[in-house]
């Protein structure tokens, strides 16, 4: 969603801006701005809807060099897309970006409109700056202004304010993601809402706190310093010096970065256990299997929420552990009952999706302990959880999530397996380590036979509606292959029960809908006996199946045979790499937007 990016610092701010925007570019966005001071010390502000190419070409036009500017990239909540309600918004020489959601900005306005304040947009954004430009008209000194407004609004937000009479830039945030970070050779600041837009520019990462205010100022002798609410220096950040060399945008020779990152998983799945059971994540998952509970509450959404089915199966299947599974944006609302014994276990690539964090929230108010499944280290999640333990799936720009998935589960299955006696044992580990790398071989196998999985993408790509069906371990790789498909193809899509067909979407099957069916080695016949069903209803059936077994190739229009033997509980993150490449390819003969779907967002951060 929303992008922040501010810079500070002897090379043109406005270039480097731009270049930390572009890397947010896959969190989605429907209007781009900038505002910098310029050589003459004035305060210069330029918008544009659409792509920030459009916002580029105009300051190219322009011939500008900065030494101060914030930047933003919007998407839409408060306000139509237009170019008055994109960020920076600007009054009195000060110029602010915003994201998150201001809750009480509409009450808040009504007291700026009775005194008088005219806003230019129909922003919750604009009423922050209002509030900091009264503050300011009354006497009060810039930080303090920001202060006491910071006081005053309530919702999950991180602001960054940019002074047009000194080129400091100040931030802060309540609940939202924010990072700094400087570059000590060259003597540049930086301030995002996301790590992604620093790489390969800082080599020092901080992750302020909320209500810590983060200046970033040049000719002092810090060029960034925090300050608690009561201007006292703070230490409440988290310091890390992380390798933020890699960077994001590269694509290698793969067309999209969601082909590339479909095929960083066999190198993924291979590290995990390596991680975990000789490496650096050994501690984290010794502090997790201590953790003592009675059952698990796992929340999630989305992919993410997909991944918590399957290791609902592990956890009650391994550890006879009984878990509830329930999508976060449901759970915080519904008052459930959990009890300080039970386990909150949260799922998240960003781990900064609004909703997850809100359960996680809770869970922590009810004096639950909480345990993340998380990619991003230092995000929201990771630092409010009481432990964590990290996927490791790298950098994931593709905002369809793919190789996410995979480290979820596959972390899910590592965790399940140390809550056991027979973890202790060193063959249970190296049991283990084959059957992931078998998995890994398998994938790698799979990747290698893309062009016929194309094949049957091509034949099916214009059928009106697509049925993922699956049972047991299969059911969670249908939702997901069926919200993949309708993500990144556009076209309708269910994952369903197989079993559940016949209790009422059977009635949609004609020979224009196609039928995913995965059918693996659990639960077998019973759903070969479902596809039955709807080649009975001329349906046209694709099966993810069994090498060699004629008799669901002899019912199926297009046969996928998979490799299953050793893959036991893993089997499903096999299948769902044919799910992957079949969204993939419908995608790309239908010529969408693989990467930034529309309507889309890689970082859900509001609700
Ligand atoms: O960052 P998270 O894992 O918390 O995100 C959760 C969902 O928004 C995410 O998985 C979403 O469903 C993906 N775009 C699906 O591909």
């Amino acid at each position: 969603m929303c992008g922040i990016v501010g810079h500070l610092g002897p090379q043109n701010s406005v270039e480097s801006v731009i270049e930390g925007l572009k890397r947010l570019e896959y969190r989605g966005y429907d209007s781009a701005g900038v505002s910098f001071v310029d050589e003459t010390n004035h305060l210069k502000v330029f918008k544009k809807t659409g792509k920030i190419e459009n916002l580029q070409k105009i300051l190219e036009e322009q011939n500008i060099s900065a030494r101060s500017c914030i930047g933003h990239t919007r998407w839409a909540t408060h306000g139509e897309v237009n170019d008055t309600n994109s960020h920076p918004h600007s009054k009195n020489e000060l110029s602010l970006v915003h994201n998150g959601i201001i809750e009480n900005a509409s009450e808040l306005r009504d007291g700026l409109l009775k005194k008088g304040y005219e806003f230019n947009s129909k922003t919750d954004s604009e009423v922050f700056l209002a509030l900091v430009v009264d503050h300011v008209e009354n006497g009060f000194e810039l930080i303090d202004a920001i202060i006491a407004t910071y006081k005053i609004v309530k919702g999950h937000s991180a602001f960054v304010i940019l002074n047009g009479k000194t080129g400091e830039i100040f931030a802060i945030k309540s609940g939202a993601p924010l990072v700094c970070g400087i570059n000590t050779v060259s003597s540049e600041v930086l301030v995002s809402s996301d790590p992604y837009a620093l790489a390969g520019m800082v080599d020092k990462i901080y992750f302020p706190e909320d209500k810590v205010l983060c200046h970033l100022s040049v000719g002092n002798t810090n060029l960034l310093n925090f300050y608690e609410l009561d201007k006292e220096k703070s230490k409440r950040y988290l310091s890390k010096k992380q390798d933020m060399v890699h960077d994001p945008a590269d694509k290698g020779d793969f067309e999209h970065f969601m082909l590339k990152e479909i095929h960083e998983q066999p190198e993924l799945i291979r590290s995990l256990t390596q991680f975990y059971f000789q490496g650096e994540g050994r501690d984290s998952l010794e502090k997790a299997r201590q953790m003592d509970f009675s059952k698990v509450h796992i929340t999630a959404c989305g992919t993410a929420y997909y991944a918590g089915l399957v290791v609902r199966d592990y956890l009650e299947k391994f550890n006879k552990i009984s878990c509830s599974p329930e999508l976060a944006s449901e759970f915080r609302y519904r008052e459930p009952l959990i009890k300080p014994n039970e386990l909150g276990l949260f799922i998240s690539q960003s781990g900064e999706t609004a909703d997850t964090l809100a359960a996680q929230a809770l869970c922590k108010e009810a004096g639950l302990k909480t345990l993340s499944l998380v990619n991003v280290e230092g995000s929201t999640l990771f630092r409010d959880c009481t432990e964590n333990l990290l996927i490791r799936a790298g950098v994931e720009i593709g905002v369809a999530s793919t190789k996410a998935f995979t480290q979820q589960v596959l972390t899910g299955r590592i965790f399940s397996a140390s809550l056991n006696e027979e973890f202790q044992n060193e063959s249970f580990k190296v049991e283990m380590t084959k059957k992931f790398a078998l998995l890994a071989q398998r994938v790698d196998e799979l990747l290698a036979r893309s062009e016929e999985i194309k094949e049957v993408a091509e034949s099916i790509y214009n059928y009106e509606g697509f049925f993922f069906t699956g049972r047991g371990v299969y059911f969670p790789v249908a939702l997901e292959g069926a919200l993949k498909l309708k993500e990144i193809a556009y076209v309708h899509a269910e994952g369903y029960a197989a079993g559940e067909l016949k209790h009422g979407p059977i009635a949609l099957i004609d020979e224009q809908k196609v039928n995913i069916a995965i059918v693996g080695p659990e639960l077998f016949e019973k759903a070969l006996s479902n596809v039955q069903e709807i080649k009975a209803r001329k349906g046209v059936i694709v099966t993810i199946g069994p090498r060699g077994n004629k008799e669901a190739e002899e019912l199926s229009d297009y046969y996928i045979p998979l490799d299953f033997e050793g893959l036991d509980e893993l089997s499903p993150l096999y299948v769902n790499v044919v799910n992957q490449l079949l969204s993939y390819y419908m995608a790309k003969f239908k010529g969408t937007d693989i990467d930034k779907p529309r309507n889309l967002a890689k970082s859900v951060t509001v609700e």
